[in-house]
């Protein structure tokens, strides 16, 4: 083994979308578990949007990466050297390891992974991604029967699963992504509706062909255009769990500052409109595993992911994935 590690430092804070030059790939000697520790190296490494505002210093509901810091990160490995009795040499794991080909992470910031699924699917759909799917459809759309749910980014691992969450409850579902091969496969595989490409149409008129009786839920994953053009289309008593707003991750998009409207609009329509962030649900992840490990077991969940090969290639996957370059979960093998 190499008695040197490699790291993507965050070399300065971006303006608006981040540029290559706003990391840097470091070296650093091998670090050493202390007592509670456990060393893991990187196999997989998961790129997320909520990234983009950790290189930020504007206070946020976490912490910032420091100036020459580790970008933050979930990565999946293996157990090299473990000072705790939880772990042991060879087990896979998955936790927070920085964008790293090697970390020392605490032994309860780790848990082992099943074997039996590919461990990349710990870093999306039965990862944070699909949590938050799972977590906010339930507790913040509230879907009933006959309900029509639409979902911007919709082949990406929460919009996805948001979807096929939503349509086996019964709702009618429409899909919002960037590109015809997108649509295609919002509908052929993860079984949408409709599905509507938002850099090809006059979104709103779309959208609207597509939902005869309005929109029940809107499941807000980019903001921008796109929940421009759905307001006007929400139901009374409609539900918004807005889940991120990835138009806006570089600052504004040009789309009109409509607050006045939208405000209203909350009002008259009496919109439940709630802001979440999965990080104050972690609770109820034992109970989200138990009943999606054998749905993704068994094919009956449908998931993509996008890999990238090899840690100095993380920046750019990443740059990439903030404007859709992604075609489902990004994550990087490292070598
Ligand atoms: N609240 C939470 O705790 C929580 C947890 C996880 C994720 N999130 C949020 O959930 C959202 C989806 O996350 P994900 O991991 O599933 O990402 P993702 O879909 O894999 O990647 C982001 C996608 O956003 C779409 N996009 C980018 N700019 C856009 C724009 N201006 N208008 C419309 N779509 C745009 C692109 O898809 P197209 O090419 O299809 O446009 C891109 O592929 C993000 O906003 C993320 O921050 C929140």
């Amino acid at each position: 083994m190499s008695s040197q590690m490699r790291r993507i430092a965050l070399a300065r804070r971006p303006s608006g979308l981040p540029v290559p030059e706003d990391f840097a790939l470091k070296e650093a000697p091998m670090p050493a578990p202390g007592a509670g520790e456990v060393f893991v190296e990187v196999t997989h490494l998961s790129l997320d949007p909520y990234m983009r505002g950790r290189m930020d210093d504007a206070g946020s509901y976490a912490a910032s990466v420091d100036i020459d810091g580790t970008m933050v990160g979930q990565g999946v490995g293996r157990v090299i050297a473990s000072r705790d009795e939880a772990f042991a040499e060879g087990d896979l794991v998955t936790g927070m390891t920085g964008w790293a080909s090697h970390a020392v992470v605490p032994a309860q910031g780790l848990r082992k992974l099943d074997d039996r699924l590919p461990p990349t699917t710990a870093l999306g759909v039965l990862g944070m991604p699909g949590f938050t799917a799972w977590t906010g459809l339930r507790d913040f759309g509230r879907p009933k029967a006959g309900e029509t749910l639409a979902v911007a980014a919709a082949t990406g691992p929460v919009g996805s699963l948001v979807g096929q969450l939503a349509k086996a409850a019964g709702l009618r579902t429409v899909a919002i992504a960037g590109g015809a091969e997108k649509c295609r496969l919002a509908t052929e595989r993860f079984g949408f509706d409709a599905a509507i490409d938002h850099r090809a149409c006059a979104l709103r008129e779309a959208i609207a062909a597509e939902v005869p009786d309005g929109i029940d839920i809107y499941w807000e994953n980019t903001g921008g255009k796109v929940l421009e053009a759905v307001m006007p289309l929400m139901n009374t008593h409609g539900r918004i769990p807005i889940c991120g707003t990835i138009a806006w991750y570089g600052g504004a998009d040009g789309t009109e500052d409509r607050l006045p409207k939208v405000w209203r609009s909350i009002l008259v329509k009496r919109l439940s409109v709630n802001g979440f962030i999965i990080f104050d649900h972690w609770d109820g992840y034992p109970a989200f595993l138990e009943e999606m490990t054998p749905r993704v077991a068994a094919g009956d969940i449908s998931f993509l992911e996008d890999v990238a090969q090899g840690l100095e290639n993380a920046p750019a996957a990443f740059i990439s994935m903030l404007t859709g370059g992604n075609t489902g979960k990004q994550i990087v093998q490292l070598a």
